[in-house]
């Protein structure tokens, strides 16, 4: 998720530059780089890997300059390459831009530019404005009239920064269905897709609408209409966050933000290309034996993937957990082990997939983290892209893994012939509009999840319950509950239940349950018949639960019905807030919880 800053400013930037870009990287990326004015000329620094990486190449830190725009790229159009890293500029340098968002007409007007003769060095829909600048520069002699007839040729969306020497002392911004604001400071104004770009040093901020483009000095700065050219009055916005704040997006914690981003995270699944999905299910397909491997959460969203592959494969994949995967170990030269894990750091389950490869087994992995070890030593990789996730207790990545084990599945079964063409459509839409339906549980199931958080807060025993393809669900949420409340939670499936934990019910122990929706039949008589089983013997029953018509439950919380394929994700995600909410009740230390590693990276 790329991200923008920029600095004017009558002393030397380099340091507001090095510190704006590092708080954006929390977005995401894969490349930086800057481009700064020295002595009537753009010097652009840029490189693959990390703001301190590029930094300690580069001195950017050091830098005398007094205006310069900075970026950090995720790769969309172009691999992740220096050469498609961020800066960009025309043949002669003299226009320098930074981009965030999609040029959806990019290839036509590339085609036109290079016709003209411009000269491409990127593979990137980026390029073609600092060369369209160019052009209509060479027509007018006129910045910014070369940078207006730039923008209205696009089409798409953007947040752009552009510097030229013809025009040494502004920064030019415009916005289109992306986020830029301009900083207001003292002796300095600066730029940023978002607040963290500077909010070290101001926080008086304007901020541009879609269609305005911004001009901004040392010591001033003017909004015009991108369509009439007529100045737009603006107000300036004081934020009213500190700056930690401001970077957890104005959350108190993290992994409230987290959870919060998970609309957007599964939107970046759903756009991860077919043809990345399409060769891991290749080599799942090729596979005499495949093992889905996982540990803590990730063993649960593998358990998920093995309850989707049998339904909509017809296959089996089954779950290992990695920390015993040595213990049970059949692989050979005709298996495959797909791991899952956001940090690709996880111990136990880099060694399981050394272990495997040294028996011959094909590997793939599912990761967060580009550049982990997991994704450096697998034969083929899936990064899922959800963004860096920061609180220890894994929200959206691990609901993203499951997004992407579900697309596997629905390759797996169109090829296996076990999903129609016109079921795989169905399941397709389903999984666009799961963000939407994520969307609404957090606008308006947060505050009834909250209130129920407070009310249980003090209860010491959960036992959370789930069938088929929810107990998994019921497993990650007993799990998201006790790392970050420090309470008892333990997951089973229901029907396990009067096989010797029965024994346990009573008035203290609290059993959460994840009811299907009533359309799941079967699946949801027999959910409801463990229900029965708890309340008869006196336990307190919490249900969360598509239907609103049966209340047998103590306490519930009622969703609205999606798809029958993604009606598992939402209790998952209101099982989320119940824990962050608990241990906000509780004053746990819900971003760093106690004994707890984002990556465990020990035996
Ligand atoms: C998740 O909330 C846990 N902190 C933990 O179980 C985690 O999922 C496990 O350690 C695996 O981590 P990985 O995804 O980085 O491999």
């Amino acid at each position: 998720m790329c991200g923008i800053t920029g600095v004017v400013s009558f002393h030397p930037i380099g340091d507001r530059l090095y510190e704006g870009v590092r708080h954006l990287e929390y977005r995401g990326y894969d490349s930086c780089g800057i481009a700064f004015l020295d002595d009537h000329h753009v010097e652009i620094r840029k490189d693959i890997g990390s703001v301190d990486e590029v930094d300690s190449k580069e001195n950017i830190r050091q830098l005398t300059a007094q205006v310069g725009i900075a970026h950090t790229r995720w790769a969309t159009h172009g691999k992740v390459t220096k050469e498609n890293a961020h800066p960009h500029q025309s043949c002669h340098g003299e226009f320098v831009v930074v981009h965030n968002g999609i040029i959806a007409n990019y290839k036509r007007l590339r085609d036109e530019l290079l016709k003209a003769g411009h000269h491409f060095r990127s593979e990137t829909d980026t390029e073609v404005i600092a060369h369209l600048i160019e052009q209509h520069f060479a027509e007018s002699g006129d910045v910014e009239r070369a940078w207006v007839g730039a923008l209205r040729a696009l089409q798409g969306s953007y947040a752009l920064a552009m510097i030229s020497p013809h025009d040494p002392d502004h920064i030019y911004c415009a916005r289109h269905e992306g986020p830029l604001i301009i900083g207001v400071g003292s002796e300095s104004n600066y730029i940023g897709s978002d607040f963290n770009a500077f909010i070290d040093y101001t926080k008086s901020t304007v901020i541009l609408e879609d269609g305005e483009y911004g001009i901004v000095s040392r010591d001033s700065f003017s909004v015009k209409s991108l369509q009439s050219g007529d100045v737009v009055e603006k107000t300036i916005t004081v934020i009213p966050w500190d700056s930690e704040l401001s970077r957890k997006g104005g959350y108190p914690h993290y992994m409230l933000k987290e959870i919060h981003e998970q609309p957007q995270a599964v939107r970046s699944a759903l756009s991860i290309g077919d043809d990345e999905i399409a060769a891991v299910a290749d080599m799942m397909a090729a596979a005499r034996r495949v093992h889905l491997l996982g540990v803590g959460t990730t063993y649960y969203v593998a358990l998920f993937g093995q309850y989707l592959m049998a339904q909509l494969a017809d296959m089996d994949a089954p779950a290992v957990s990695s920390d015993e995967f040595r213990h049970l170990d059949r692989t050979d030269s005709h298996s495959l082990v797909l791991a899952i894990s956001q940090s690709g750091e996880t111990y136990d389950t880099v060694m399981s997939l050394r272990h495997a490869k040294e028996r011959g087994a094909k590997t793939a992995a599912i990761v967060n983290v580009m550049g982990s070890s997991i994704a450096r030593m697998v034969d083929r990789v899936i990064l899922q892209g959800s963004g860096p996730e920061v609180c220890v207790v894994s929200t959206k990545a691990a609901l993203v893994q499951m997004i992407l084990l579900t697309r596997l599945a629905i390759e797996l079964g169109t090829r296996r012939g076990t999903l129609s063409a016109a079921v795989r459509r169905e399941h397709e839409a389903a999984l666009a509009a799961l963000p939407g339906q994520i969307e609404t549980i957090l606008n308006e199931k947060s505050g009834l999840i909250r209130a129920a958080a407070y009310r249980h807060a003090r209860v010491q025993n959960w036992l959370f319950l789930g069938r088929g393809i929810y107990y998994p669900i019921a497993l990650e949420a007993s799990l998201k509950m006790k790392e970050v409340t420090y309470v008892h939670a333990e997951g089973m499936p229901g029907g396990f239940l009067k096989h010797g934990t029965l024994s346990l019910v009573d008035d203290k122990l609290y059993t959460l349950v994840v009811v299907p929706p009533p359309s799941a039949g079967e699946l949801y008589a027999m959910t409801m018949s463990s229900v029965e089983e708890v309340k008869a013997r006196g336990g307190f029953v919490f249900g969360i639960t598509y239907d609103g018509e049966e209340d047998i439950f103590n306490d519930r919380l009622v969703l609205s019905p999606p798809s029958e394929l993604t009606a598992p994700f939402l209790p998952l995600v209101a099982a989320q807030l119940l824990a962050y909410f608990t241990a906000t009740a509780l004053k746990r230390n819900v971003d760093k919880p106690r004994s707890l590693a984002k990556s465990v990276t020990v035996a």
